[in-house]
């Protein structure tokens, strides 16, 4: 399964933000990558209970700097039973330089006991057709 990555949330670089080196802080970007990951996740799962299990390696490829426009991209590249694994790319918006790539994100779909449970998919939704219908419990 190769889809072309879709770019949705955008980021505004903030001073809190910026490392000692007054660029963009690794810490900023993997909290803003598992975010976009968890709500992307709960989209094609239908389910609001799903964690974090791996990340691959994460590669910093360029800085920011302060007040730069950045844009966070998602892809899935695999639908297993109980797991979906993404693909993220973190990239400036008007140059669509490369920031961040992080090869391997893995979401893990949970049931009521907090245990794995198959999710039922095998690939991706373009719509909101899985939305979950109530609020999370
Ligand atoms: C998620 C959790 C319940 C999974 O438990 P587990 O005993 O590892 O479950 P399983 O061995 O059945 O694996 C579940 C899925 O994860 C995948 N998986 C397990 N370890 C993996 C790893 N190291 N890398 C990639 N995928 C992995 C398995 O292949 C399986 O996917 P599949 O069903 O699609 O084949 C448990 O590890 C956990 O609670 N971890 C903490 C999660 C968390 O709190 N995250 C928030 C950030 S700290």
């Amino acid at each position: 399964m190769l889809e072309e990555m879709s770019f949705r949330t955008r980021k505004w670089v903030r001073p809190e933000d910026l490392n000692a080196n007054d660029t963009l802080f690794g810490g900023s970007v993997l909290r803003w990558v598992d975010e976009e990951a968890a709500i992307f996740a709960i989209l094609q799962l239908g389910n609001h209970r799903v964690v974090t299990k791996f990340m691959s390696s994460v590669e910093f490829v360029a800085s920011a700097r302060l007040g730069d426009l950045v844009e966070l991209g998602l892809t899935a590249t695999r639908f297993g039973r109980t797991s979906l694994t993404m693909r993220a790319e973190v990239r400036n918006i008007v140059t669509h330089e490369p920031i961040v790539t992080v090869d391997e994100i893995v979401f893990v779909n949970l049931g009521d006991d907090g245990r794995p449970a198959p999710h039922g998919f095998t690939e991706a939704t373009h719509t909101r057709d899985r939305v979950p219908q109530h609020r999370p419990d």
